[in-house]
């Protein structure tokens, strides 16, 4: 069953049916305001922090997604009343047709009902701290209407997010006001000019208004059926105390084809409300703005666009992948509709993987996640989790805000300069890996000499930073040298403490090698044969006590007693997907074995929805390997196909040389091909989830937590620079696919330090990897294609054999 589909031209997702199983939701800013918005127009909007800065309301974990950005219409002559999306009057489908397309940054909504035809698009302009919802109203009939329209949301009656379910003094401390189209609200407790006022304002001069929420929705009604739309008038109040809204209401008499156009505007800042008013009565000004969004994403979907002959993998990488890899990179983890802003910060290891893919698209946003890690990383080389509730905000940041607008946790406070128990063994790792590949990608080897403070004391150049994360793994291995588990790896419910990480060991091994490439290209010999040292030492250990015989492939650790995890022998748990990937992934192992290994994931893990990332699932619970054992079977880190270290799994494949297999795991991951058979996916089929119910679980197949994942991150990553093969080096740029054996070629374009390569891939025997020739601009090359001239247009030609 399908409820919309891809519009690849416009960059959008079609929702064509409103009734999809769930809300399916989009991401609209690009700055510091944003909203999170389903295809019903149910969600919120906050300011830079989504615990700290809401400004819209929103009831999490309801059966509906409400309340939400809303514009009733009301037919005056009848009395008649709908709303321009489905929610939250839901007109009957078969009486009323609904439109929905969730495009980049914006969320446009059409609805067709008794000849009116009215669109509502909402977006964040660029340079404002504020949403335009430009709504247009068309009478396609032949008699004149009368029609009138009510803007409706809630807003947030503290700025912190949780206040608005469990602090009842919040009710007595705001206040909404009205003045000139505008109903501004004030938080008053917050004495913040900008940050205590929220406001909703309209281009229109309002027939009337609401400010109080229960003198729009009356008593013992709800969002379907406001009084006010009911009798076509609001009360014309606004005061202090209870629950406010911001509702403006105006007739319009509409001759038959002709149309109304107006905007609302939903914002922060006093005073903001009166000055977008005033600029938005020009709507050239809202069209402006509206291609300004357009032209930011198509600006970063620019840098690198395919044409293969997998529709699927092209829409993806194209244009959805990157999106949902940018939100991860902009509002981290903690704003959708299952994170309703909580808590908010930076997780290390998170943020560090999701900055990995964006190097290209948003240099700046890269640079800045990498400062804010390094400013969050102890002297000992481990990483804190960044959970400052100003972390958003550089003008409370104790740093220049140019530099980072992370605010760490201070030296002194104990709580959060966490001891080693409370450390994970991944963390700092990752952002070896980042900082390589920001730099390739910009060029600015000068980052490395940038001498960032630690989070306790001390600072050091990027350079030694990186020295640090890798040498506090080295220093930090269990009693047979394998990388210790500590509080968990990149699994949080692998708990191993003083146990060990086959995950991490391999992890290890593959920084350090991203490291000593490095160290070559800086000539910096002496750290090239130490951490060369540190390589093999490593490798070592891990040929030693990984490789599990009977089986045929690698184990997942071994706890502090000294049991080994993921063994042919035991029933449950027996063979996971991160420790044999990254055997893989990180070039440690032989080939022989990591082909092994490979062959038990398919067999063991793999379903039509993607790779599970154990089996059997655990049931008997064991504190020696962590909370994983006791989390339900077939769910999250349990036999889930936890879709994140599906990536790594292509990674592993293209690495093998095995295309065919690689494809095999990337299209039963991919979304795009789950749009036919949403009654078992549930969510958006243009997002990656966190999960996907594993085949232990009786909704096996149903797709959990879309949006903020690192599986957006990696899916980029893995697809476009190891099955494509188009990634970075110090050296340059290099084309190594690896695809499946049917694919005649496919065509690639890369913008790179300002010079386009147009790569044409031939594959004329029917190979997955190899190549014959590369010729550049028509001369034959070999290896690495060097950085051309700015502005330069580059033909790259690239034959498989
Ligand atoms: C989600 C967390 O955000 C991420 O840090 C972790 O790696 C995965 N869960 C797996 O546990």
């Amino acid at each position: 069953m399908q409820y919309g589909y891809f519009d690849n031209d416009n960059r959008e997702y079609v929702i064509t049916r409103p009734d999809a199983p769930a809300p399916w939701t989009n991401y609209l800013g690009t700055e510091k305001f944003c909203t999170v918005i389903s295809h019903n127009a149910g969600g919120y909007s906050f300011y830079n922090s989504p615990e700290h800065n809401r400004v819209t309301k929103f009831r999490p974990n309801a059966t509906f997604d409400r309340p939400g950005h809303y514009v009733y219409l009301r037919d005056d002559e009848t009395g008649d009343y709908w709303s321009i999306s489905w929610q939250p009057v839901a007109k009957s489908l078969d009486e009323a047709t609904y439109e929905v397309r969730h495009g980049l940054s914006y969320s446009k909504f059409k609805c067709d009902y008794n000849g009116i035809e009215a669109t509502k698009t909402l977006f964040v302009p660029k340079g404002e701290d504020a949403e335009v919802w430009d709504v247009v109203i068309r009478n396609t009939g032949d008699k004149p209407r009368t029609i009138s329209a009510f803007s409706f949301v809630e807003f947030s009656f503290s700025h912190i997010a949780s206040d608005n379910q469990n602090h009842q003094m919040s009710l007595y401390s705001a206040g909404t006001d009205y003045h000139d189209g505008v109903i501004e609200y004030d938080l008053f407790y917050n004495t913040n000019d900008f940050e205590g006022f929220y406001y909703l304002a309209s281009t229109f001069d309002p027939d009337s208004y609401d400010g109080q929420r229960d003198n729009f929705l009356g008593a013992y009604r709800d969002e379907s059926n406001p009084i006010a739309v009911e009798k076509g008038q609001c009360s014309n109040h606004t005061q202090t105390c209870y629950n406010h809204c911001g509702s403006l209401h105006k007739q319009f008499v509409i001759q038959p084809g002709q149309e109304v156009r107006f905007a609302y505007i939903l914002g922060i800042g006093k005073g903001n409300g009166a000055r977008l008013r005033e600029k938005y009565q020009d709507l050239t000004q809202v069209d402006n703005a509206f291609a300004a969004i357009k032209t930011h994403w198509e600006e970063r979907c620019s840098k690198f666009q395919v044409k293969s002959p997998n529709q699927g993998l092209d829409t993806m990488l194209n244009t959805w992948t990157l999106y949902q890899a940018e939100t991860c990179v902009v509002w981290s983890r903690f704003a959708s509709f299952i994170e309703v802003g909580g808590r908010t910060g930076l997780g290390y290891r998170d943020t560090a993987q999701d900055a990995m893919a964006v190097p290209h698209s948003n240099p700046e946003m890269t640079r800045k996640r990498i400062v804010d890690l390094l400013r969050g990383q102890v002297q000992q080389g481990y990483g804190l989790h960044l959970f400052d509730p100003d972390w958003f905000d550089p003008e409370k940041a104790d740093v220049e805000p140019s530099k980072s607008p992370t605010v760490v946790p201070t030296p002194s406070d104990e709580d959060k300069i966490h001891g080693l128990d409370d450390t994970c063994s991944d963390d700092h790792l990752w952002i070896v890996p980042t900082i390589c590949r920001y730099v390739m990608e910009t060029g600015d080897m000068s980052f490395f000499d940038e001498v960032i403070p630690y989070a306790d004391k001390g600072e050091a150049t990027v350079y030694e930073h990186m020295k640090a994360a890798l040498d506090f793994t080295e220093k930090h291995v269990g009693a047979t040298g394998i990388a210790k588990g500590l509080r968990a790896d990149w699994n949080d419910c692998l708990n191993l403490g003083g146990g060990e990480s086959a995950m991490v060991a391999f992890l290890h091994y593959w920084a350090i090698q991203e490291f000593v490439d490095l160290a070559k290209h800086l000539g910096h010999d002496d750290d090239v044969a130490r951490y060369q040292q540190m390589a093999t030492k490593v490798q070592d250990a891990c040929e030693t006590h990984l490789w599990e015989d009977e089986g045929g492939w690698y184990i997942r650790g071994i706890t502090k007693h000294g049991d080994k995890v993921g063994t042919a022998q035991q029933a449950e748990g027996k063979v996971h997907l991160e420790s044999n990937t990254w055997a893989v992934v990180s070039g440690a192992v032989t080939p022989e074995r990591g082909q092994k290994a490979m062959d038990a994931v398919d067999e063991y893990l793999y379903s039509d929805f993607g790779l599970h990332l154990n089996a059997p699932s655990f049931a008997t619970p064991n504190d020696d390997i962590g909370f994983v054992t006791r989390v339900y079977q077939g769910v999250k880190e349990n036999g889930a196909i936890f879709s994140h270290p599906n990536p790594w799994a292509w990674v592993a494949e293209a690495k093998l040389g095995r295309g065919d297999q690689a494809m095999k795991y990337y299209d039963a991951l991919n979304p795009y091909n789950q749009n036919d058979m949403i009654e078992t996916r549930i969510t958006e089929p243009y997002s990656y989830v966190q999960f996907v119910m594993g085949k232990d679980h009786q909704d096996h197949g149903r797709a959990n937590h879309p949006w903020l994942t690192g599986t957006s991150g990696w899916a980029y990553i893995a697809a476009t620079n190891y099955i494509l093969g188009v990634r970075l080096s110090f050296e340059g740029l290099i084309v190594d696919p690896c695809i499946p054996t049917d694919w005649p070629g496919f065509e690639v374009t890369r913008e790179w330090r300002g010079a386009t390569y147009q790569i044409k891939v031939e594959n004329p025997q029917g190979v997955s990897k190899g190549i014959a020739s590369i010729q550049l601009n028509g001369e034959s090359i070999e290896g690495a294609i060097p950085a051309q001239a700015e502005g330069s247009v580059n033909h790259v030609t690239v034959v498989l054999g």
